[in-house]
């Protein structure tokens, strides 16, 4: 392997997130489709003694940490490596994050230690890399079928949210999970239905304790998105929209009316083949 080596760090979307019960320790069992983004966080590796640099326009609501979840993917994988995270994505907001960034510095090195797990429940799905459904605490993987392109509205209040207090301020802890046998997609149009139909358990949660994520999800109604959802625990809601002019233009008009919001547009990654 020759460093540097640089990898996309891409945004996860849970384009459903069910919550299906929970087991005798507290973690919930899950049932979610994941698709990644063509927007995210960026890491490089190159050769040296451990160490952690950070960049970007998030960086600096990141903490000098040792705990760092770069620095402990890269320990987990007996790796010596100086890393710099080039933080675009804001951070504890349900599209990946941590858990993506510990993927890619693993992807960087060229290492799959097992146990990936325990950095977090969605580093196994980021080091998949592709669309899937994701089960269990999120160690259950099952690659989805094609996907049609979708186009999509992130949109985060800029608030912070905590992962373990959405958890527990669930009212329900056994719902419904997706349809066992997924139909197939063959466009955007189809998916969207059948999403429709589908949820993210997380989300009335969520908004109780910040409400502020039902004006984000209602901008994005009114901007004209065929759906609005929040994404893993929040506070990052998406829209899916019929094209990308219109995403466009919704992007335009909730940045104009919220410039204390991130606003980003992005496609599936899949669709531009960076994964
Ligand atoms: O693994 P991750 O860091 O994403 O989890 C953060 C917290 O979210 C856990 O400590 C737990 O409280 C909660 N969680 C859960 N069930 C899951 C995943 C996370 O209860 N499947």
């Amino acid at each position: 392997m020759t460093l540097p080596r640089r990898e996309l760090a891409p945004a996860k979307l849970n384009l459903t997130l069910h919550v299906t019960g929970r087991r005798d320790d507290g973690y919930h069992l899950l049932d979610s489709l994941v698709v990644f983004l063509d927007v995210g966080d960026v890491v490089t590796v190159a050769p040296g003694p451990l160490s952690l640099r950070l960049t970007g326009p998030f960086a600096g609501a990141l903490a000098d940490d040792p705990q760092n979840l770069c620095l402990r993917a890269a320990r987990l994988a007996g790796r010596e490596a100086v890393i710099t995270l080039e933080k675009n994505l804001p951070v504890a907001s349900g599209i990946g994050g941590g858990s993506a960034d510990a993927a890619a510095v693993l992807r960087a090195l060229d290492a799959r230690p097992p146990g990936t797990e325990i950095l977090g429940a969605d580093v196994p799905v980021c080091l998949a890399g592709r669309p899937m459904r994701m089960q269990g605490l999120g160690e259950i993987l099952t690659p989805l079928p094609p996907l049609p392109q979708l186009h999509v509205l992130l949109v985060n209040p800029l608030c912070g949210l905590s992962t373990p207090a959405v958890f527990a301020a669930l009212d329900c802890r056994v719902n419904p999970p997706i349809p066992q046998v997924l139909p197939d997609f063959p466009d955007a149009a189809t998916l969207i239905a059948f999403l429709t139909d589908c949820r993210n358990d997380l989300q009335p949660a969520a908004i109780r304790l910040l409400p502020v994520i039902a004006d984000c999800l209602a901008a994005l109604q009114g901007a004209g998105a065929a759906l609005a959802r929040m994404s893993g625990s929040g506070a990052t809601c998406f829209g899916l929209f019929p094209d990308a002019r219109t995403a466009e233009d919704a992007r335009r008009a909730i940045a104009a009316d919220h410039p204390d919001w991130w606003v980003a547009a992005s496609g599936l990654a899949q669709d531009r083949g960076t994964l």
